[in-house]
């Protein structure tokens, strides 16, 4: 036990990716980058962290921000009810805490968006106090160090690794033992061809003597994906564009897209044509290819339909903007990145 704290506390200073927010103590900062790390890879949520520091250096600011500039900044990222508990958050520290970051693991975790994973790493990071991280990174290198067969999406797992985790955790260096093992599961004990060879933990590593690493960890449940299929309208008239906020309980809420129609098979176009001639009494001169958007748990088929007019009258959730204007709302990537690879035209 011992010896993993020292072994990878030596790897750790030896080997660690220069990281902003591992320079700093700062609460507010550490859980914005926590905030975004739950979202996506470090190499990409470096410049989100960069921006988010740049235009919101204190939690004021960004408890002063609009929504839409505050998912405009998160645009990309994904997932974007984390970006608005984000916001709500900033506003519960500014204005009923003072602006002063909570300073226990328990105060920390009552934060919206804030589970066990983040309340020990702010906890941690910015307190040194002695709480645990257990998050994909250490469930790797755990199950594999000491050969642990017990699924990490299993009640019994989690307590489990939960504890070891705990136990293995030096009390007066909690931030430092904290990184290594994240560092350790994400550049030298990777999912697939772990780095072995150069590993300070080879000695002592189970799995690694007992060849099965490729095993570890186990999972007891294959999560479903589930299918859909999305038929945007590109109404364009005259310069101007319609586009609808997303409010229901969904994936994208509060973001910006063309007026859908969702199908939960793949529909033909003409079924589709004659339900926005249905709908709208228009009929689409051109559509695209299908576009394929994969989220974690949900699989996006889309295909954007082109109309040279808007319907009259529009429905009330839409809105008409100028089409130069578009970047000004949060959209989703999916529609970022059609909009990026093809071009609009006016016919
Ligand atoms: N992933 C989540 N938190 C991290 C951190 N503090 N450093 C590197 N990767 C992380």
């Amino acid at each position: 036990m011992a010896d993993f704290h020292r072994l990878i506390g030596k790897w750790y200073r030896l080997n660690k990716r220069d990281l902003p927010w591992r320079s700093t103590n700062n609460p507010y900062f550490i859980w914005l980058s926590e905030i975004i790390l739950q979202q996506t890879r470090v190499s990409q949520g470096l410049n989100y962290y960069l921006k988010f520091i740049q235009n919101y250096p204190t939690v004021f600011d960004l408890a002063d921000a609009s929504e839409n500039d505050v998912l405009n900044n998160w645009q990309g990222l994904g997932y974007y009810s984390r970006a608005r508990n984000l916001h709500a958050t900033a506003k519960i520290i500014a204005i009923e805490l003072n602006g002063v970051f909570p300073s226990t693991y328990e105060e920390i975790k009552k934060l919206k968006g804030v589970g066990d994973y983040t309340a020990a790493a702010i906890s941690s990071f910015a307190f040194d106090l002695p709480h645990s991280v257990v998050d994909g990174n250490v469930y790797r290198v755990l199950s594999r160090v000491f050969n642990i067969d017990l699924p990490i999406d299993s009640t019994e797992g989690k307590k489990y690794f939960a504890q070891l985790a705990q136990e293995l955790l030096p009390v007066n260096a909690a931030a430092i033992h904290n990184q290594a093992i994240m560092e350790m599961g994400a550049v030298q004990c990777l999912p697939s061809n772990p780095l072995c060879d150069t590993c300070p933990l080879n000695d002592i590593c189970l799995s690694r003597s007992l060849g099965n690493y490729n095993e570890r960890p186990i999972k007891s449940k294959k999560i479903k994906t589930r299918n859909r299929f999305f038929h945007f309208m590109i109404f364009l008239d005259e310069g101007k564009i319609i586009l609808e906020k997303r409010v229901d309980n969904d994936i994208w809420q509060h973001l910006y897209q063309f007026p859908l129609i969702e199908t939960d098979k793949d529909v033909s176009s003409l079924d589709i044509e004659a339900k926005i001639l249905d709908l709208y009494a228009l009929k689409p001169f051109d559509f695209s290819e299908n576009v394929t958007h994969i989220l974690s748990h949900q699989k996006i088929v889309a295909k954007f339909y082109y109309f040279n007019k808007t319907p009259n009258p529009i429905a009330s959730s839409f809105i008409k903007i100028k089409y130069e204007s578009i970047q000004d709302f949060p959209l989703p990537r999916l529609i970022d990145r059609f909009l990026g690879e093809n071009k609009i035209v006016f016919k």
